[in-house]
């Protein structure tokens, strides 16, 4: 992460004004996700790459200072990314830049496979869980590296990668999208099982047959790469953001407003959807990309649980419950992807909701209203939720942790604002 953006971030806080309704339209980036991993997925090919729709955030930062460091050339234009990954100068990562983000352990696939050797240091545990790689390094192995691990350093040598036959034992996106990689530049044939199905899965592929790439089977549950032996250059437009996009459906639906978001690829979004409309609210998908959110009034508690794609997201969880605070009735939310991701309930409790966990089990007993207060976020989705509420809230909430919430949202507060929300980022009373 960027350390200005990060510092600044620290020192500041956002207070929002609960009640107001949203209205109007709101513009949604494209996809963090997908960015930071076509990002290390421009590392395979040995021309220059040109990525389109890429948000303005801080883990994008972070992205490219571990490129750079690696040799690949950066310039940026708004929301356009010319990378020139032709001459890549070490296959060492370094561990203060990975330490920051852990979304560059994918550099790993991508540096094995072009230059027959990887060092990337582990990228450790995060406040939602421990998330090891370990399904990440067993494929590489069957890919016919050989990969041990030192002093914390995952170091990968193959002088070609051969294709295999992998069953991945759970659907992780980060091992699909590392073996997706590695694979394209292998010899023969990949088949992956078990892969995980994400929209942000299907882009990295897209994005990698546009370099010439042989991968067909992405988002779906078995992906097929014939291995060529380079790729060239390309001009890729990234997939709006469907986590965004669901965030600020989750503004709309906790203060009954009626908005337009757009771009928005509604299919991306199907399990949030379905969960909306059976609660209460009417979701209209029109013919540009748009999809409206308008209430119906009184909206009801629901059960949810969080799954790999096409499931439940998990990283929507935080951010309707939020919306659950207030709903009629009880719900209940069971977080099955990460150990440790219910952060935000103790901050949901002090703005007054009535929420009870045992272990990764969230039960919630809807209430009339919030009510403003110093909350803070520990993670990025739960910061996010904590803003959704405090839309609702009465009075004002302020809102640490915002160097979490930067990591994710590109220009959060100017978005909403522009939808009529009062909030505003100040220093923190002692920064
Ligand atoms: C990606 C997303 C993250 C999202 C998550 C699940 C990026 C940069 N991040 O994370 O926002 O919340 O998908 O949709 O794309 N696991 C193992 N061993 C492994 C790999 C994963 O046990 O080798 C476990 C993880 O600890 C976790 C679960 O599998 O409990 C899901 O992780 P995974 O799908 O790999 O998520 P990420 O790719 O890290």
């Amino acid at each position: 992460m960027d350390q200005s953006v990060s510092t600044k971030a620290n020192s500041s806080i956002l207070e929002v004004w609960g009640g107001t309704p949203l209205q109007g339209k709101v513009n949604i980036s494209g996809a963090k996700n997908s960015a930071l991993v076509l990002m290390a997925g421009a590392l395979l090919c040995s021309e220059p790459c040109r990525l389109r729709n890429v948000p303005s955030l801080a883990d994008i930062q972070g992205m490219a200072k571990i490129l750079k460091a690696l040799g690949v050339k950066i310039k940026q234009d708004n929301d356009v990314l010319e990378l020139d990954p032709t001459h890549i100068t070490t296959t060492d990562a370094p561990y203060e830049l990975v330490s920051k983000l852990r979304a560059s352990f994918f550099a790993i696939g991508p540096l094995l496979a072009r230059m027959g050797v990887a060092k990337v240091p582990l990228p450790g545990g995060c406040a939602i869980g421990a998330r090891p790689v370990e399904i990440h390094v067993r494929g590489l192995k069957q890919l016919g590296a050989e990969v041990y691990i030192e002093h914390g350093v995952v170091h990968a040598y193959a002088s070609k990668l051969k294709g295999a036959k992998i069953y991945l034992d759970y659907p992780s996106v980060g091992a699909t999208e590392t073996l997706m990689m590695a694979a394209t530049l292998a010899e023969g044939e990949t088949v992956l099982d078990n892969a995980a199905q994400e929209p942000e899965v299907a882009d990295l592929a897209n994005f990698c047959i546009s370099m010439g790439a042989k991968i067909t089977g992405a988002g779906t549950k078995t992906i097929t790469i014939s291995g060529v032996p380079k790729l060239h250059s390309t001009d890729y437009n990234i997939v709006p953001d469907r986590i965004e996009a669901g965030t600020f459906l989750m503004a709309g639906a906790i203060t009954h407003s009626d908005i337009l978001l757009s771009p928005v690829v509604p299919d991306h979004l199907t399990a949030v959807i379905a969960k909306l409309r059976s609660i209460g609210f009417q979701l209209t998908p029109d013919a540009q990309q748009g999809l409206r959110i308008q209430s119906k009034g009184v909206h009801t508690g629901t059960e949810i649980e969080t799954l790999p794609y096409p499931g439940f997201p998990t990283d929507m969880q935080s951010i309707f419950m939020a919306l659950l605070t207030l709903s009629e009735g009880n719900s209940v939310v069971t977080e099955t992807v990460f150990e440790n991701r219910l952060g935000h309930v103790p901050e949901l409790v002090r703005m007054g909701a009535d929420i009870r966990v045992k272990g990764n089990i969230a039960v919630i007993h809807g209430v009339p209203f919030l009510s403003g207060a110093p909350v803070t976020g520990t993670d990025l989705r739960a910061t996010a939720a904590l803003v959704v509420a405090a839309l609702a809230a009465k009075g004002k909430t302020s809102i640490e942790g915002l160097q979490h919430l930067d990591r994710g949202y590109s220009d959060f507060e100017q978005k909403l604002r522009g939808l009529g929300a009062r909030i505003e980022r100040v220093p923190a009373p002692n920064a």
